[in-house]
């Protein structure tokens, strides 16, 4: 396996491989890899003749006051655990290498950019936008993998493809989990043990609405008040009898959204039909924690994205 810093170097690399017809599967992130990245990048590697995995931490797509001068750099773990899931390239840019001087150019992707975590987070997506263009244009892969874990960025992402004609496909890959329940992040390193009990409310919160849903419940202002009333610490399992549980603990948390949406356009359900996606994020001390769950009444036929 090779690392690479250079994007002509990586251009080189790839022109040989459409030279030869040989395919190429690209998974893009920010390094800090866990078993969600290894479970992209195992799909990538089965589906594709080559595989490229980007480790670049995009400080587009960090707002003032996030996280970017404290987002975990693991590059050395990064790049065995790539090795080991057989992947042949890892591209790991500087900032200089990808924000070229002079840059004015940005990718907004309207719309479907607008709500949940792009108004929580000003700018975000077209951080992500503009710096996954920029990454598509220099490895030119056949198939890009993404999370569902991300769920709007997977909106974005293939709504960018289509619009711009990109020339690859967009796969989505199932959520990973910790036994628990909760889905794998980089960012739950930052939760102490108290506050990692408090964040189950979220993975239980959406199977809880699942359930409903599963039970026959279409109406969307029903399905968003039992994920409210899961979120919230009286109703949550973690504090059964005490409403007063999470100030006893000193935790603060907060549902910032819980939605039940249309997977394709994000604008909120009133009346589910077919498809939709729950999504939502509690803030558990000052960790953002991101979930969402797709889900469908009893009887709709599969989904095909
Ligand atoms: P990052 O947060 O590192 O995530 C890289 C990819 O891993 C994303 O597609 C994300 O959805 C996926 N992922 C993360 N946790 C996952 C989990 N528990 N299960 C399944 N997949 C998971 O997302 C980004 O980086 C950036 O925005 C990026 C696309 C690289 C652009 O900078």
């Amino acid at each position: 396996m090779r690392v690479m810093k250079d994007p002509a170097e990586v251009g080189e690399y790839v022109g040989m491989l459409r030279r030869n017809r040989i395919t190429c599967g690209f998974v893009p992130t920010m390094g800090a890899l866990h078993a969600g990245h290894a479970a992209l990048i195992e799909r990538s590697v089965q589906e594709n003749d080559r595989t490229v995995v980007s480790v670049y931490v995009n400080p587009l797509q960090f707002g003032a006051g996030e996280d970017l001068a404290t987002y975990p750099r693991t590059l050395d773990a990064d790049v065995a655990l790539c090795a080991e899931l057989h992947a042949d390239v890892v591209f790991a840019p500087s900032v200089k290498a990808m924000q070229p001087p002079g840059r004015v150019t940005v990718v907004t992707v309207r719309g479907v950019s607008d709500d949940f975590e792009g108004a929580q987070r000003a700018g975000h997506f077209d951080g992500v936008a503009t710096i996954v263009a920029r990454l598509f244009n220099v490895v030119r892969p056949d198939r890009a993998y993404f999370g569902q874990k991300d769920y709007q960025q997977t909106v974005v992402v293939r709504r960018m493809v289509a619009d711009l004609a990109f020339p690859l496909d967009v796969v989505v890959c199932p959520i990973v989990r910790d036994p628990d329940g909760l889905a794998l992040s980089s960012r739950n390193r930052y939760l102490s043990p108290e506050e990692r009990v408090v964040a189950l409310r979220l993975p239980r919160a959406l199977e809880s609405a699942e359930m409903l849903v599963l039970a026959g419940e279409c109406d969307g202002a029903a399905i968003r008040a039992h994920m409210a009333a899961k979120l919230t610490p009286a109703d949550s399992s973690d504090a059964p009898d005490s409403a007063d549980a999470v100030e006893r603990d000193g935790i603060d948390a907060d549902v910032e959204y819980a939605e039940i949406v249309d997977p394709m356009t994000l604008t909120p359900i009133e009346r589910l039909t077919g498809h939709a996606v729950l999504l939502a994020v509690l803030r558990v001390g000052t960790t953002r924690l991101l979930d969402n769950r797709i889900v469908a009444p009893p009887g709709t036929p599969a989904w095909e994205r």
